[in-house]
């Protein structure tokens, strides 16, 4: 049996451990922590950071059955995925120029300056107060974020210049390599975009509309598939998806991009990773479209050709569950109810009564997620009203000391 090498093992993680098995690969899970929920379903375990590029590969170069590496929903393991792939000559599907791109966003943008695609205004830095002076001379309302970080930790809407010093100093503690970055932000409709790429063009792509948590976070809380948006800007975002592929000479794999679009219905790429996305997209895109990106993003890793029939969309929406105050979580209720109701797909409640629970205002505070179904966009809105009244986290929020 063939393996599949698997780095990092997060939640977002587990439906590539699960469709590698149904696929066929045995899957051996590097993270270094071994609390990771993808190393129970793993079939083997290295404790090592996904980072540790040398150390992954010293205990894997005398092995002869590997398949592939795959990095599911993270940049920071790209790098480790680009060497490991060319140092043990497994199929490779990223380039140089591609993997900088979706590790660092400063990457990114000045190539998308220097074509003159999904430009706009920014600034870098790494001392938050000379940038907070700097940014002064930009158009606000601004977001401020990490150059490197993902998971929108770290990243804050800033209204007015007052609120920029203490936006940058939260980018920096969450920026792995110091970076900071300031943008004009791009006012629109927020969309999630999960493509697979062939031949260095878009062969499937699906895009998600996003629903952001209230400023000054940038946290998605929900995706909702199809977007309702006109079939001219989809076609609009493909295009401009195309031409990244070319700038980035990203070939074949999965793609998962960040975009604004505009009220005139103009596309801007605000970020990408050569990665399959988080935040359920995978369960998303398979139930509107019938198209696994997880699936083919394996695929990629050990060279298949990719299988990919999407059928006509089917309205889909992913939302996060998570506390409304915070405190101690006493207990989760209504569980089996909620998912007996019409409308449910699928309810992961993550949360363990005893742990501590907050408002959402990190990827972290995730409780739980639904994924809900239904004909129309008025059945998805009423089923996730159905599981918001059946459903309850009680929070002890009186501590005592
Ligand atoms: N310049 C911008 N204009 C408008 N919205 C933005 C801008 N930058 C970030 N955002 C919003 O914030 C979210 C998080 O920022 P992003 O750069 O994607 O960071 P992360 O890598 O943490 O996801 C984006 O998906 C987008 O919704
Ligand atoms: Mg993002």
């Amino acid at each position: 049996m063939k393996a599949l090498v698997v780095l990092g093992a997060a939640d977002g993680a587990l439906s590539t451990y699960r469709i590698a098995a149904e696929m066929g690969y045995r899957t051996i899970a590097v993270d270094r922590s071994a609390a990771a929920p993808g190393v129970a379903v793993a079939d083997e375990y290295l404790p090592l950071s996904t980072r540790d590029a040398d150390g992954i590969l010293r205990a894997l170069a005398s092995r002869g059955d590997l398949a592939g590496v795959i990095a599911p929903c993270s940049d920071i393991a790209l790098p480790t995925l680009l060497q490991l792939t060319r140092a043990l000559g497994l199929p490779v599907h990223l380039s140089e120029t591609a993997v900088r791109a979706s590790v660092d966003k400063t990457v990114l943008r000045g190539m998308l300056d220097r074509l003159g695609v999904s430009s706009y205004r920014w600034i870098e830095g790494h001392d938050p107060r000379e940038i907070a002076s700097r940014a002064r001379g930009l158009r606000f309302p601004l977001v401020v974020k990490p150059a490197d970080a993902q998971g929108g930790r770290g990243v804050t809407r800033c209204e007015s210049p007052e609120q920029v010093p203490a936006a940058a100093q939260a980018a920096k503690e969450r920026a792995y390599g110091g970076g900071i970055m300031v943008e004009e932000e791009i006012r629109g409709t927020h969309c999630g975009c999960e493509c697979i790429i062939e031949g260095g063009r878009v062969v499937f792509m699906a895009m998600t509309r996003r629903t952001l948590s209230p400023p000054p976070l940038t946290l998605t809380t929900a995706h909702a598939m199809p977007t309702g948006l006109p079939p001219k800007v989809e076609r609009a975002c493909r295009r401009l998806v195309n031409r990244v592929c070319g700038l980035l000479g990203y070939r074949r794999g999965p793609l998962n991009l960040d975009l604004v679009i505009t009220p005139g219905g103009e596309p801007y790429l605000i970020e990408l990773g050569v990665r399959t996305g988080g935040n359920g997209i995978d369960d998303l895109t398979r139930i509107c479209h019938g198209v696994d990106p997880v699936r083919a993003a394996v695929r990629a890793a050990v060279g298949e050709p990719f299988e990919l029939r999407p059928h006509e969309p089917r309205p889909v929406m992913w939302q996060v569950l998570a506390a409304e105050q915070a405190g101690r979580l006493v207990s989760v209720s209504g569980v089996e109810r909620a998912r007996a109701l019409p409308g449910v797909a699928e309810l992961v409640i993550l949360a363990r009564p005893g742990q501590q629970a907050r408002p959402y205002g990190e990827v972290s505070d995730k409780l739980g997620w639904v994924v809900l179904r239904g004909d129309s966009v008025a059945a998805l809105d009423a089923a996730s009203e159905a599981v918001a009244r059946t459903l309850r986290f009680t929070v002890a929020s009186h501590v005592l000391h």
